[in-house]
């Protein structure tokens, strides 16, 4: 995709891409995908992993011992030109964080090795999900927390999965509610802003073609509205078949009789009935979902590799 068409995809322009979906859905892959398209199209991109998986590196690793690799843990790997990716480590984040607020780094290194301090940092409720995704946003912001750090034009984030992932961005809501007044309050609010705003971050939901999955998704798109204040802007069928036998064709097949073998007859006639299947709830998630539904092909292969993710990428980027 040239870089022309991505400024005319507003959902693409956005400084925050979450992508989310249940557990195996391919988020992961949709994430590192539009990841590529994005620095394709000359935007300094970050594909950011919440929840320890590591996925991403060794998607990107040419070879086994090629230092990429190696887990990021929390450290922003360069994978190509102006790609990178960082899996979000929330003890290294809230070091980060600390040092960027208090006046001295000397004190900041002080209180985050003090028990008192990493007491806390466990056991109070939420603050390592407030940390990450402050976190991700900080990933986007022309003043990082680390002066000498540039920032990224995108972020892409590739979520838990799906009430974790949208109950880990609603810390920012809670904690701006809750602290009100002083520095923490002010800092979530500007990440709850950012989270909840059309214009400057997008959500992508990804699912399968497949009765529950779908109906998992129009629960999703409904909890993201409530919970988040905002709607869906895509929804990623992922994985679906090729229509490649109408019903004249199964008719020709099964009047050819013993001509073909019984188990072609066989395999055509399942493949068309998990086709049509997927059809109709591809159908039943368009009349039923807000957000635009946009679907990505099942490309046969035990498992992905990056030029399989790349073209993926592009063709959803071309989509979107
Ligand atoms: N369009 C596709 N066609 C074929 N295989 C796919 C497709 N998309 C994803 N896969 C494969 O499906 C598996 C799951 O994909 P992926 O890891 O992206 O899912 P995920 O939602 O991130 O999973 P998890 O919830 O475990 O993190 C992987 O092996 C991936 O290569
Ligand atoms: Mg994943």
């Amino acid at each position: 995709m040239s870089a022309a068409s991505l400024t005319t995809s507003p959902l693409l322009s956005r400084e925050l891409i979450f992508v989310t979906g249940k557990g195996g859905v391919g988020k992961t892959t949709v994430a590192a995908g539009l990841g590529m398209a994005l620095a394709a199209a000359g935007r300094r991109t970050i594909v950011c992993e919440v929840g320890a998986q590591r996925r991403l590196p060794a998607l990107f690793a040419r070879e086994s011992g090629d230092p990429r690799s190696v887990p990021a843990n929390g450290e922003e790997v360069a994978l190509d030109e102006r790609l990178w990716a960082t899996s979000i480590d929330p003890n290294r984040s809230l070091r980060e964080w600390l040092a960027a607020q208090l006046p001295s780094k000397s004190l900041a290194e002080l209180l985050t090795r003090s028990q008192v301090f990493q007491y806390f940092a466990a056991a109070a409720p939420g603050v390592r999900e407030i940390v990450t995704v402050t976190k991700v946003w900080e990933l986007a912001q022309a003043n990082r927390w680390d002066k000498k750090a540039p920032p990224y034009d995108v972020v892409v984030v590739d979520l838990p999965a799906s009430g974790h992932g949208i109950g880990l961005l609603r810390t920012a809501r809670t904690f701006a509610d809750v602290a009100r007044v002083g520095p923490i309050a002010s800092q979530a609010g500007r990440v709850r802003d950012t989270v909840e705003d059309p214009s400057r971050s997008a959500f992508v939901a990804v699912a399968l073609p497949g009765e529950l999955p779908v109906t998992e998704t129009l629960e999703l798109e409904a909890l993201v509205a409530s919970e988040l204040r905002r709607p869906l802007d895509a929804i990623v069928v992922n994985a679906l078949l090729k229509r490649r036998w109408t019903a004249a064709d199964l008719d020709r097949l099964e009047a050819a009789g013993a001509a073909v073998p019984g188990p072609a007859r066989r395999a055509a006639r399942s493949e068309t009935v998990r086709t049509q299947a997927q059809q109709s709830q591809l159908a039943r998630l368009r009349r039923e979902a807000v957000a635009a539904v946009v679907t990505l092909p099942f490309v046969p292969a035990p498992t992905l590799g990056r030029e399989q993710v790349a073209a993926l990428g592009a063709e959803l980027a071309g989509k979107l």
